[in-house]
């Protein structure tokens, strides 16, 4: 037993919850992250209602997933709320993202519950300029009187748990709130909700999601179409061969899934409409590069992670990186879960699995448009059904034979040694060092070109 006397120090509850509104959130991730409790709720329906109402603007998040009891409820508003039993593919993880989260973008947070959406509704609040007062953690329990009325409508409209945002100082931050430029900021942001969930649940709103329902969210009543980063049922997506890495971090092992793709280049999209919808919430150039998951979930869209710069050339290349909440620790998973770090070892195979993935999009980017055949790449065409969820194939990229197809109506040769200048490069790729490969680059640059580079 320690001879150290034993000081109990709370933190300052209205000191401290105004520091946990910053934990980094925007707008649409705050969404994203209520959206994950409904998912691991079991929820098939979430309805998002963003409603201007000047200065009364309010947020609403309803579910029809397990509800919770009047115990569970008020656990689940604590401020790091007891662990429950989080699975292999939890969405969940901190305790936090509720209140966090919902705090990031409003004064008054309200939830609602009925448990199995039968059991007898209970309510709870996290107001801030009542914890500003009163400087304790409290939450404020609500009658059913009292409930405002979105709750109420949301309850008879059949919903089991609805979480509703009011006061929303950090969203409506005008001198006027009431004005026509608070209305189009609204507007606007609600444009930005619908892109952003459309990326982050594509696979959940798509069917695709390992062991969990097809998700429907509304976002204003309209249904959510998911946005599919790799445009896989585009008849000229490349899929080109994935890799399985594993990962060792602290005593914790798992797998990341490497999955790269090739966008066509915009000639051969099967529409305009169809190109201009791929390009994403970020467009075209910023899209490319990594999507990297945690499970089924989006946590981070486009960019190369510091491994290599945007480049227009390269901007038809996107690559999945799937990895599970095991590996939470070695990718540095934050609250917010909007950002993760790449684990040294991974960068370290990424390094050369990108090579003819970068390759191939550049040939599409450069031939694509100019009616050629593309060059053969260690390309397939894309499946038309989901990729497996964990294709376990060596961790390297190896070339993957182009097969006879058909291509702008003519047959394609088998390819049977590798002689396109696009291969030929390749393979001096893979055996320059560092130092040769910009001098390859720029040779290929100007002899693809036809320039004097
Ligand atoms: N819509 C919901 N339906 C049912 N239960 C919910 C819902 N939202 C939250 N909960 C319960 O409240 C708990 C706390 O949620 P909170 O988002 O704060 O933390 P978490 O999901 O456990 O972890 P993280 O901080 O990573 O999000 C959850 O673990 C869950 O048990
Ligand atoms: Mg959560």
């Amino acid at each position: 037993m320690s001879s150290k006397n034993r000081h109990e120090l709370i933190p300052s509850a209205s000191r401290l919850i105004y520091s946990l509104r910053d934990l980094g959130y925007e707008f649409t991730s705050a969404i994203a992250d209520l959206i994950d409790n409904s998912i691991e709720a079991g929820a098939s329906k979430v309805d998002v209602q963003i409603q201007f109402a000047g200065g009364d603007s309010w947020v609403r998040i309803a579910d029809n997933g397990s509800g919770m009891s009047a115990a569970s409820l008020k656990e689940a508003m604590r401020y790091g709320s007891s662990s429950r039993d989080y699975g292999d593919d939890d969405l969940g993880k901190f305790g936090l993202g509720l209140k966090t989260a919902s705090m990031s973008q409003c004064r008054t947070l309200t939830v609602s519950s009925k448990p199995g959406g039968t059991g007898a509704v209970s309510s709870f609040s996290w107001d801030l300029d009542h914890i500003a007062t009163a400087d304790e953690w409290v939450v404020l329990s609500v009658l059913k009187n009292d409930l405002p009325q979105p709750i109420r409508q949301a309850l008879e409209d059949g919903h089991h748990t609805v979480v509703l945002w009011e006061k929303l100082d950090r969203v409506l931050d005008y001198k006027y709130p009431d004005g026509e430029a608070a209305r189009k900021f609204i507007h606007s942001l609600t444009r930005q909700t619908e892109d952003h969930l459309a990326m982050v649940f594509h696979r959940f709103l798509a069917g695709e999601a390992a062991r969990r329902r097809r998700l429907q969210i509304r976002l204003n009543g309209n249904v959510i179409e998911p946005w599919d980063p790799f445009c896989r049922t585009e008849k000229r997506t490349r899929s080109l061969s994935a890799s399985s890495i594993p990962i060792s971090h602290e005593g914790q092992t798992g797998e990341v899934h490497f999955e790269p793709y090739v966008l066509p280049h915009q000639d051969r999209f099967s529409s305009t409409d169809a190109h201009e919808r791929a390009s994403g919430p970020d467009k075209w150039n910023k899209q490319q590069g990594f999507y990297i998951y945690r499970g089924d979930r989006l946590i981070q869209s486009g960019g190369w992670s510091n491994m290599r710069t945007l480049d227009e050339h390269h901007k038809l290349a996107r690559v999945a990186l799937r990895f599970g909440p095991k590996l939470d620790d070695a990718f540095k998973i934050n609250v917010a879960k909007m950002r993760v770090q790449l684990p040294a070892q991974l960068r370290a195979n990424l390094e050369k699995l990108l090579v003819p993935v970068i390759n191939a999009a550049n040939s599409e980017y450069r031939q694509g448009g100019s009616g050629k055949s593309p060059p053969s790449p260690s390309a397939k065409p894309a499946p038309t059904s989901p990729p497996a969820q964990s294709a376990s194939v060596a961790p390297s990229a190896t070339v993957v034979s182009e097969e006879t197809k058909k291509y702008d109506g003519a047959p394609l040769p088998v390819i049977k040694s590798l002689h396109t200048l696009d291969e030929i490069k390749q393979r001096l790729l893979t055996i320059a060092g560092n130092d040769e490969k910009p001098i390859i680059e720029r040779l290929f640059d100007r002899l693809t070109l036809g320039g004097n580079r």
